[in-house]
């Protein structure tokens, strides 16, 4: 089995992810890590461990439309069974999310449904809920809302910075997504019309 794992900036999950399957020793290979940014550091860690990396940005196209269209020729070239967005900073057209559907995933730093989109961290504090988390979910084409595969949730504790809080809830999501994976490439995890399905694990 393989996976592609599309990445932005630092890298840190994508990182986690690769950890595991080395560790764990799963029956997957990270095929290709692949950036829309030249400067994501993640892209560094990716070749350090041997993984092949690209970089598409998304700058070079004109429209959306063209840069998914670029970019899912890239991902098919290594016929991955999953895709993995890890920090992908990237609103995806339809057509492009439809073609993955059931073999796509993504983490948000937030107990979907709330606080879907950016700044999550800021509006929880703001808002002022006393827990506050992560999801591993499906992606389908309404942004944040996929299918829920996975949640995990911290405190929020008085006097909490965003800072705080981010790096509490991100030590959470190096929990959850790697695990969350494992499971797609055990072949446990389904997305069944709009269901998650999750066999458990043989004794
Ligand atoms: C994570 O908090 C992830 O949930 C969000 O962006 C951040 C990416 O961090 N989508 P990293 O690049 O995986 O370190």
């Amino acid at each position: 089995r393989s996976i592609v794992i599309l990445i932005s900036g630092r890298g840190s999950n994508m990182e986690a992810i690769v950890r595991a399957a080395q560790a764990e020793q799963w029956s997957a290979r990270i095929s290709a890590v692949i950036s829309n940014r030249a400067d994501a550091s993640g892209l560094e860690f990716a070749a350090a461990h041997g993984i092949p990396t690209e970089v598409i940005p998304n700058r070079d196209y004109a429209t959306r439309h063209q840069f998914d269209t670029a970019l899912r020729a890239k991902i098919d070239a290594y016929a991955p069974d999953l895709v993995v967005l890890a920090g992908f900073m990237r609103i995806l057209t339809t057509p492009f999310v439809d073609h993955y559907r059931g073999r796509m995933l993504n983490i948000h730093p937030s107990l979907l449904p709330s606080f879907p989109g950016l700044a999550t961290h800021h509006q929880a504090l703001a808002v002022g809920v006393k827990l506050h988390g992560a999801t591993v979910h499906f992606v389908t084409p309404d942004l944040d809302h996929g299918p829920i595969v996975a949640q995990a949730c911290v405190p929020v504790l008085e006097g909490d910075s965003e800072e705080a809080l981010a790096e509490r809830v991100l030590e959470q999501e190096h929990v959850i997504y790697p695990r969350a994976v494992r499971w797609f490439v055990e072949g446990r995890l389904l997305l069944e019309g709009a269901r998650v399905r999750l066999t458990p694990a043989a004794v």
